[in-house]
């Protein structure tokens, strides 16, 4: 979508990056560490001072903790620890449930691992999770449960008491949960991420995923981070030492002063739920419809007062005729579930929404 958005210069709501820049502090940090020399690769691991400062993070946020020697990695992007958690765990024909619709890169590497994914779909109209479907497709083969909030594409969030419903089904198994948590500070309204990390039955038998990318506005940096416990971490490394072996180091000290200076990433969801509240003040007046996202930077609009064509039909017409750029949440199933929905990024600036707003208003 992002190459036709550029074909026809439409406005390109598509792909899932800001058109914001990284703080400058952060930039100059990553200069400075590059100019005294620290260019060369850092620990398998990651620098010891960034997972300490993780470590620190994460008992300030959830009260857990977690050992900065075995029980974190940093990785070379949030896509990097999917792949290395699964390719750590699941074996030809293990069974990995995964929550549709879902980001793409999960079902690849469950794949490529030789494991078969058992679909469970998202409820409508909030995509919530019902857990007695998840029940259903339970079986002496299932390795891992995936799971993603805030989500995307849906701009859902779980529960404390998805948590704990989650936290009952996997009570007495082995199955081991891999929890994407990129937009951990990107929740709205008041509400307050669930990590898996703040139950004790899910954090014993969790992969967390982190991005840096997501919290800096970096997405081009593809930096990310997982926790787990002891004995699964000691399986993550096997795999990440011959995946990448280690990650970006001059960003790693960066991040380490930076992370340690400045707990900006508490205003991220006051400054994304603006963001979300300006882009739907523009298409208030417009035919789609829309219930407003609860976290992530993501906004479904229906389009199902306009015209019954396909989704991924009219994201093409869309982006050619009124030059707006979005996503078709179709291609986010494995067998296509059209729900007249297109997803649309809404972390870019209040200019382009605008104008984005304008247009789709014109429909
Ligand atoms: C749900 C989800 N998980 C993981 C990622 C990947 O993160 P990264 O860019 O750090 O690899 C993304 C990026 O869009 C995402 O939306």
């Amino acid at each position: 979508m992002s190459a036709l958005a550029n074909e026809h210069k439409a406005i390109n709501l598509s792909q899932g990056f800001p058109n914001f820049d990284v703080n400058p502090k952060l930039v100059s940090l990553v200069n400075e560490k590059m100019k005294a020399g620290l260019n060369q690769y850092a620990p398998m691991q990651g620098v010891l001072q960034l997972r300490e400062a993780l470590c620190e993070k994460m008992e300030k946020l959830y009260g857990v903790q977690y050992h900065p020697d075995k029980e974190v990695n940093i990785t070379s992007g949030g896509t990097q620890a999917i792949y290395s958690a699964l390719t750590a765990v699941v074996r030809e024909g293990d069974e990995v449930i995964v929550i549709e619709p879902a980001y793409d890169c999960y079902v690849p590497a469950i794949e490529l691992n030789g494991g078969i994914p058992v679909y469970v779909q998202l409820k409508a109209p909030n995509y919530t999770i019902d857990w007695n479907d998840v029940k259903k497709v339970i079986t002496s083969h299932t390795k891992v449960i995936m799971i993603n909030t805030p989500h995307n594409p849906m701009g859902s969030v779980m529960t404390a008491n998805d948590m704990r419903e989650l936290e009952k089904l996997v009570k007495g198994t082995n199955i081991l949960i891999i929890s994407d948590e990129v937009y951990e500070h990107i929740i709205f309204d008041g509400q307050k991420h669930e990590s898996v990390c703040k139950y004790p039955g899910l954090a014993e038998r969790s992969f967390i995923i982190y991005s840096f990318g997501k919290t800096y506005h970096a997405t081009g940096w593809k930096m990310g981070y997982c926790f787990a416990p002891e004995n699964l971490m000691a399986e993550f490394r096997k795999v990440h030492q011959f995946i990448v072996f280690t990650s970006n180091t001059p960003i790693q000290h960066a991040l380490v002063d930076y992370i340690r200076e400045s707990s900006d990433y508490n205003e991220l969801s006051g400054f994304y739920q603006s963001k979300r509240d300006f882009f739907l003040k523009q298409v208030k007046n417009s035919r789609f419809k829309f219930i407003p996202a609860s976290g992530s930077y993501f906004q479904l609009l229906d389009y199902s007062a306009i015209t019954t064509e396909k989704d991924t039909d009219y994201a093409i017409r869309l982006t050619k005729e009124n030059g707006v750029a979005s996503i078709p949440t179709s291609v986010f199933y494995h067998k296509p579930i059209d729900n007249k929905l297109l997803r649309f990024c809404f972390a870019k600036t209040d200019d382009l929404l605008k104008k984005a707003g304008e247009k789709l208003c014109e429909i």
